[in-house]
C-alpha cells in the first residue's frame, strides 16, 4: 500500500531524529553534535547552534546543552571558535596541531564562524515548553553572546565602520564561495609547510575546493599561528580582509535578537551598546549594495571594492531586516529570476549566470538547507510568506527525494557532499517538514 504524505513525512522525521542521536558525542564540557561522522568529526560553531533547533523538537534540555557546550570553549577575548576539537580524529585535516592555538584541555581552531547563536537562542525560547529553564539558560548566555558580538565589532572592526571583517573563508561558513577568490590568491604561499588533505579521501574531489585554493587557506592559518592570533597584528598584516555579506547580516540579526533576549529577562546592562551597534551596522549596509546589479554583496576591505557576485548570501540582508523599502522589490526580483527556471531549486549558493557557477562544487552553486532557512525567516519578517513558503517547500522536496545531504545540486536536486548531516536533519525537524 502507498504511504500517505503524512506517513512519509513522519518516517523522514524519525530518520532525522536518528541522525541527530547518532551524531551526538560526549565532550568534557557536555554533549554536542558532529556535523557528520568522519568528514567533520568535531563540534562546529554554527552547525551546533542550528542543530539545537532540531534537538529541541524532541529534547529541550539537550538543545540547551548543545549551545552550552559550544560556549564552554569561548576564548578570553570573546571569540567563539569555529571548531572545538573534543576528541582526536585522523579523518579530518587541519587538526589542532596545525592551528596551534594556546594549550587548552580541549583545543580549538583560531577563527570564528557566523554568529547565529543569539537568533537560535531566541527561536529556542519561542518554542520551548520549559520557560523556566529557557530563561535561566538565556540569563547565563547573554554575557557570553555579548562578549562574542563585542569581539566581532571591535577586534574585527577597530575603526567602528559598522562592518565586521572576516580573516578567513572558513570563517564565513560559505567556505569555498567564488567571492573570496581574488583576495585569497593575494595570500602568499611561499614557505607553506607540506600537508595532506583528508576531505578528498571521503568525498569526490569535484564536490570539494580545488587544490590551489587549499594552499592559500593553509597559508592564512600559518600566518595566524605565526602572529599568535593577535587581532591587532593580524588587522594590520593580513592580505585577506573581507566584509562578508553573510557574517554581517547574521551579526545584525543576532544583535536584534540579543537585544530582544536582554529585554525578555530584564538584563539591561548592555542594552545601549547593543542599540548603538544595531544603528551603526544598519547604516553600513549601504556599502554592501551593488547599485549597478541591484543586489547585496560582500566587500573587499583591502582592495576597497565590492565583490559584485550574486550568491545566496546576497539575500541574507533580509534575515538582518536591513533592506530598505526601495531596494526590496529589486532584491526580490533577483530571487524570482533564480526560481523561475523549470525544475530549479532555490536558493543556489551562486547564481547560475555567474562565471564561477558549478552545480556540484561546494558553495559554487549547490543549495544548503540552513541558508534557505535564514532567507525564508528574513522574507517572513517582511510579511512575504509566499516566497518564504516556496523556499521551505523546495528544501522539503530536496530532503524528501534525496536524503539528509550536506548540500544539493540546484538544477536537479542530487544530494552532494556528506550524508546523514546534522543541520540538514535539524532543518527538516524544526522547519521544512511543515512544508512537505
Ligand atoms: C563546511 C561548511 C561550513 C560548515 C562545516 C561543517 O566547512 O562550509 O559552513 O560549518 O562544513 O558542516
Amino acid at each position: 500500500m502507498e504511504a500517505t504524505a503524512i506517513e512519509k513525512s513522519e518516517h523522514i522525521s524519525e530518520a532525522a531524529l536518528r541522525i541527530l542521536q547518532q551524531n551526538t558525542r560526549e565532550g568534557e564540557s557536555g554533549r554536542y553534535t558532529v556535523p557528520t561522522d568522519r568528514l567533520y568529526p568535531f563540534q562546529w560553531n554554527w552547525d551546533s547552534c542550528l542543530a539545537a533547533l532540531g534537538l529541541a523538537e524532541f529534547d529541550e534540555a539537550r538543545a540547551w546543552e548543545e549551545i552550552r557546550t559550544l560556549f564552554a570553549h569561548q576564548w578570553k577575548n570573546g571569540m567563539v571558535p569555529h571548531i572545538v576539537f573534543h576528541q582526536d580524529s585522523d579523518s579530518y585535516f587541519p587538526g589542532p596541531d596545525i592551528w596551534g592555538t594556546a594549550k587548552m584541555k580541549t583545543p580549538t581552531s583560531g577563527i570564528s564562524q557566523p554568529p547565529v547563536a543569539a537568533t537560535c537562542v531566541r527561536f529556542l525560547y519561542e518554542k520551548c515548553a520549559d520557560q523556566q529553564q529557557a530563561r535561566a539558560e538565556i540569563r547565563a548566555l547573554i554575557p557570553k553572546i555579548f562578549a562574542w558580538h563585542s569581539w566581532y565589532l571591535t577586534a574585527r572592526d577597530p575603526e567602528k565602520t559598522g562592518l565586521a571583517a572576516t580573516f578567513h573563508p572558513w570563517e564565513t561558513g560559505r567556505d569555498n564561495s567564488a567571492e573570496w577568490e581574488d583576495a585569497l590568491f593575494r595570500v602568499p604561499t611561499d614557505g607553506l609547510e607540506p600537508y595532506t588533505r583528508r576531505d578528498t579521501d571521503l568525498i569526490d574531489a569535484a564536490q570539494r575546493p580545488p587544490q590551489k585554493e587549499y594552499d592559500h587557506y593553509l597559508a592564512l592559518v600559518q600566518l595566524f599561528r605565526e602572529k599568535k592570533y593577535n587581532d591587532k597584528k593580524l588587522w594590520k598584516k593580513t592580505p585577506f580582509k573581507i566584509a562578508d555579506i553573510g557574517i554581517n547580516s547574521i551579526l545584525l540579526r543576532a544583535n536584534r535578537d540579543l537585544l530582544w533576549l536582554m529585554q525578555i529577562v530584564s538584563a539591561h546592562e548592555h542594552e545601549d551598546t547593543v542599540k548603538e551597534w544595531i544603528a551603526r551596522q544598519t547604516d553600513a549596509f549601504d556599502k554592501l549594495w551593488c547599485a549597478q546589479r541591484k543586489f547585496y554583496c560582500s566587500y573587499d576591505l583591502v582592495a576597497e571594492k565590492r565583490i559584485p557576485m550574486l550568491s545566496s548570501g546576497s539575500f541574507l540582508p533580509l534575515f538582518a531586516h536591513a533592506v530598505p523599502q526601495d531596494r526590496l522589490p529589486q532584491l526580490l526580483d533577483q530571487l524570482d529570476k533564480l526560481g523561475r527556471k523549470k525544475g530549479a531549486f532555490l536558493v543556489p549558493s551562486l547564481a547560475p549566470a555567474e562565471a564561477s557557477f558549478d552545480r556540484l562544487r561546494y558553495w559554487r552553486g549547490p543549495v544548503w538547507a540552513v541558508v534557505n532557512f535564514m532567507i525564508a525567516k528574513g522574507l517572513e519578517s517582511y510579511g512575504d510568506d509566499k516566497r518564504a513558503a516556496r523556499i521551505a517547500a523546495d528544501t522539503a522536496k530536496l530532503i524528501e527525494s534525496n536524503g539528509f545531504y550536506e548540500y544539493f545540486d540546484p538544477l536537479d536536486g542530487t544530494g552532494l557532499g556528506g550524508n546523514a548531516f546534522t543541520w540538514t536533519a535539524a532543518m527538516w525537524l524544526h522547519w521544512a517538514r511543515y512544508y512537505a
